[in-house]
């Protein structure tokens, strides 16, 4: 077999675990440079197949069904948080179901009923921020944030109701289990892991008694999706989403929007703050766009704020949250144009971050600018050709041969996209209505690769706050 070429190691079954853990992007372009787009390393005893540049990624989110699966991949960290008979815990097939039903619960008409409400909880959060100037913790600011809008928008005001109560110890224990650990390892005897349990057993309830008092009540009238998921949902077989489906898929939901929009809107702020002259023009736009910056936020003004699109754009292309895809490998797979198979049982990976900051792609590619993406869309429209629909509909951007796929492409893309560039756009639209930023001792923090989701390794502001 002509495997691609193994990283050296020294320590068997631990391979590459600390020198890739220490820095991955570094690791993975040193050995892009020595070995080419394709190498295995070893990963406490597995073999990782990284797959670079636009061919790996499209090699990684394109593989058939019958060759690579993402649930054999991450079951071990999804099923035990999100539940049974959901995402990665069914066929392929359901999942496209299910990710259709969320899809059009996310319909421009529900978005549309969430700009106000996201600049509303802003507002009301930030008020919070009362001095002059202080210095605060923009990362905590955020996920408090993403939360309560999130929470308001999707999953219903009676959840929202209770985040400063009892539903934030559950997500946070919940929450407590979504790590590293255990993608790696299955269901290990850790306490954070019966913690996990118990806290998926509370939340589920608590979704499914919500569902059970509006259906006495007789509520109909709502715009989330707890809303939808109850009332809208029925599979091509006939058979009906059950309360305990729709409540998994509610928290599936949850746990994939949360870190992902969190570190998102943190950095886009953090990427602000060390460039001041942008909140003037973030503002600028606004006045274009709106007449003032006193007039409500609407969906489709949030809509034509593209050089608040380009901040998140910009955002999503150095600092994507999701540093890996991965997939289990059900049978030896040739790599197209290569010599190489990768041997049954291993994983391959994608690692956008990489394509993301590749200088064949992006001019200057470490330096955060925005305005790079006015021509983007123009000049890469060849990299688009080949869209497929999976069942949960096409979304822009979607062609696993881009060179920048934050979002995924093919039968697993993510459906969160337009609500995540609403919530933060939204977000960001306020934020500048409110403050000014600058970096906290002029510092732009370093990556902290240690969680699943990249997050800043620390996030202090200074903010000043605008007379308006
Ligand atoms: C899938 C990124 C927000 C729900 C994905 C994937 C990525 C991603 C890269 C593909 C995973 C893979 O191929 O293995 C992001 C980013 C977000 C975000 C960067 C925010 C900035 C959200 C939100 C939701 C969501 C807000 C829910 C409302 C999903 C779902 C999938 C997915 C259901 C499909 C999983 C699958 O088919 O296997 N996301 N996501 N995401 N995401 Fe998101």
């Amino acid at each position: 077999q002509n495997e691609p070429p193994i990283v050296p190691y020294w320590i068997p079954f631990i391979g590459s675990a600390i020198t890739m853990g220490l820095d991955p992007i570094k690791f993975y372009r040193k050995y892009q440079q020595e070995y080419g787009n394709y190498f295995t390393f070893i990963l406490l005893g597995r073999r990782m197949v990284t797959c670079l540049g636009t061919e790996g990624n499209n090699f990684v989110f394109n593989a058939k069904l019958a060759d690579a699966s993402a649930e054999a991949a991450y079951k071990s960290l999804t099923v035990p948080v999100f539940g049974k008979g959901v995402v990665y815990d069914v066929h392929n097939s359901v999942l496209m179901e299910q990710k259709k039903f969320v899809k059009s619960g996310l319909s421009n008409e529900n978005l549309r009923a969430y700009v106000p409400m996201i600049e509303m909880e802003t507002k009301n959060y930030f008020s919070r921020w009362d001095k002059k100037s202080d210095i605060q913790d923009v990362h905590k600011a955020a996920a408090e944030l993403i939360i309560m809008t999130a929470s308001k928008c999707l999953l219903g005001d009676e959840v929202r109701s209770k985040l400063d109560e009892s539903f934030a110890q559950i997500f946070h224990d919940l929450d407590g289990g979504f790590k590293p650990v255990n993608f790696l390892f299955d269901d290990l005897p850790l306490p954070s892991n019966k913690l996990r349990d118990q806290a998926h057993v509370k939340m589920r309830n608590f979704f499914m008694d919500i569902m059970k008092d509006r259906r006495e009540k007789g509520i109909t009238d709502r715009t989330d999706i707890m809303q939808y998921l109850t009332t809208n949902c029925q599979y091509k077989s006939g058979k009906k989403l059950s309360d305990e489906e729709s409540a998994h898929i509610m928290i599936a939901m949850l746990m994939a929007g949360q870190h992902t929009s969190s570190t998102t809107t943190a950095w886009a702020l953090l990427y602000l703050a060390a460039r001041p002259t942008l909140f003037n023009e973030l503002r600028q736009e606004q006045i274009d766009i709106l007449g003032s910056l006193h007039e409500p936020l609407t969906f489709d003004a949030i809509k034509k704020l593209t050089l608040h699109d380009n901040v998140v754009r910009e955002t999503l292309r150095l600092r994507p949250p999701i540093l890996n895809i991965i997939r289990k490998v059900l049978r030896d797979l040739p790599i197209p144009g290569t010599q190489y198979v990768v041997p049954k049982d291993s994983y391959i990976q994608s690692v956008l971050a990489v394509s993301h900051r590749s200088e064949g792609y992006f001019e200057s590619a470490e330096t955060f600018n925005p305005n790079r993406w006015i021509d983007f869309d123009q000049n890469n429209k060849e990299r688009d050709d080949d869209l497929v629909d999976y069942g949960f509909g096409v979304l822009h951007r979607a062609s696993a041969k881009s060179p920048f796929l934050p979002f995924g492409a093919g039968r697993h893309r993510c459906i969160g996209e337009p609500f995540a560039y609403v919530q933060i756009k939204t977000i960001i639209a306020v934020f500048v209505r409110m403050f000014d930023l600058a970096l906290h001792e002029n510092t732009f923090p370093e990556c902290d690769f240690t969680s699943m989701i990249v997050q800043p390794k620390s996030s202090l502001v200074q903010y000043t706050k605008r007379d308006n």
